[in-house]
């Protein structure tokens, strides 16, 4: 049997941080084994939600993302790394199938409906692209042919109705798109540094991957802890407290001893944050270091962006040939030479 094909996103809002990189990163590092994976920097995407002063970032932030995929153990020779606008054809795809998307299906959507709400405070304008956004998502995955979608939970609904499209373009044009499947990743939920909603860059509760270990000191001790622990003659307790929660994650052998020294109010908070700090630290020296590296390669990145977007075509070319046949919309083959697709 074939491997099937893994496709997931991520916009390119940047450096990346832990909670990217347990809930996201790590995963897509293991699925390379068993899959051939297709990893994109949607800047598409990114310009449904950016003001304009964002997206004189994209360039900056699609390289500083891609070293950290690069980092974190993506390998461009086994998997394809590319960006999505590079391939245009996901446009193409995306105005196609929003030909039989039904309109009500996006409006029902529960992320568009809370970025409505929160556009409607601020008295933003909700753009056209965004309705389409789950729809230029289901066009990504499905113009590579995957079938195997890694996200995490807040992206189900987005899934679900690729499955929508999906089956409705079969019924209507004939079998030519496989049913994508999401896989949740499986990471606990890393709460952020506030100790009170999941690890955001836009909450500005995150610690970066990509800063010195003095930095990530300095970010892990403003961390908030159990808020009735107010002396350090207090218990803690562990079981309502983010920074515990960190340290499953990054300080093995060493969390029975933090329990009791929390419970026991033997060892206060500042002093255990340190601990949390030193975890992160050894956790990520391997990346930190490998990300210098691959940083100092002149040329390196983009050639990887490149080379990705070559292989990505090959196959994106393919597929849209087969729903212009599908669409009808193959017309004079002699015009099929005026354009690459
Ligand atoms: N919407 C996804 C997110 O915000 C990003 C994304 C875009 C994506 N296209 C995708 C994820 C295709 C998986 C597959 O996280």
């Amino acid at each position: 049997m074939d491997r099937g094909r893994v496709f997931s996103g991520m916009r390119p809002s940047g450096r990346l941080h832990l909670g990217n990189w347990m809930g996201a990163l790590v995963n897509w590092v293991a699925l390379q084994e068993e899959y051939e994976c297709i990893f994109c920097a949607v800047d598409v995407h990114a310009l449904t939600t950016s003001t304009p002063a964002d997206t004189r970032d994209i360039q900056a932030n699609i390289r500083e993302m891609t070293l950290d995929w690069l980092a974190a153990g993506i390998d461009p020779q086994r998997s394809i790394v590319f960006v999505q606008s590079w391939v245009p054809e996901v446009m193409v795809l995306h105005t196609l199938l929003g030909m039989v998307t039904p309109l009500g299906w996006l409006l029902r959507v529960p992320t568009f409906k809370d970025r409505v709400r929160q556009m409607e405070e601020t008295e933003e304008s909700v753009s056209y692209g965004l309705v389409g956004y789950p729809v230029l998502m289901t066009a990504d995955i499905i113009l590579y042919k995957a079938d195997t979608v890694p996200v995490g939970e807040d992206q189900m609904p987005h899934l679900e109705l690729a499955r929508e499209i999906v089956r409705r373009f079969n019924y209507l044009f004939g079998p030519t798109f496989a049913e994508p499947k999401g896989k949740l990743t499986e990471t606990p939920l890393i709460v952020g540094l506030d100790g009170q909603q999941k690890m955001s860059k836009s909450l500005d509760n995150h610690v970066e991957l990509a800063v010195s270990p003095e930095e990530t000191r300095r970010r892990v001790l403003t961390a908030f802890t159990d808020p009735q622990r107010l002396r350090r003659t207090d218990p803690g307790r562990p079981e309502v407290c983010n920074v515990y929660a960190l340290h499953q994650l990054f300080s093995q052998g060493k969390v029975e001893d933090i329990y009791q020294q929390c419970t026991g109010a033997t060892r206060g908070c500042v002093e255990c944050k340190g601990i949390l700090a030193e975890g992160i630290n050894n956790a990520l020296a391997e990346f930190r270091e490998r990300r210098r590296e691959i940083a100092a390669r002149s040329g390196y990145v983009e050639e990887v962006l490149a080379e990705g977007a070559r292989r990505a075509s090959v196959i994106a070319r393919e597929t849209i040939a087969e729903v212009r046949e599908k669409m009808g919309l193959l017309g004079n083959p002699s015009l099929a030479a005026l354009r690459d697709f």
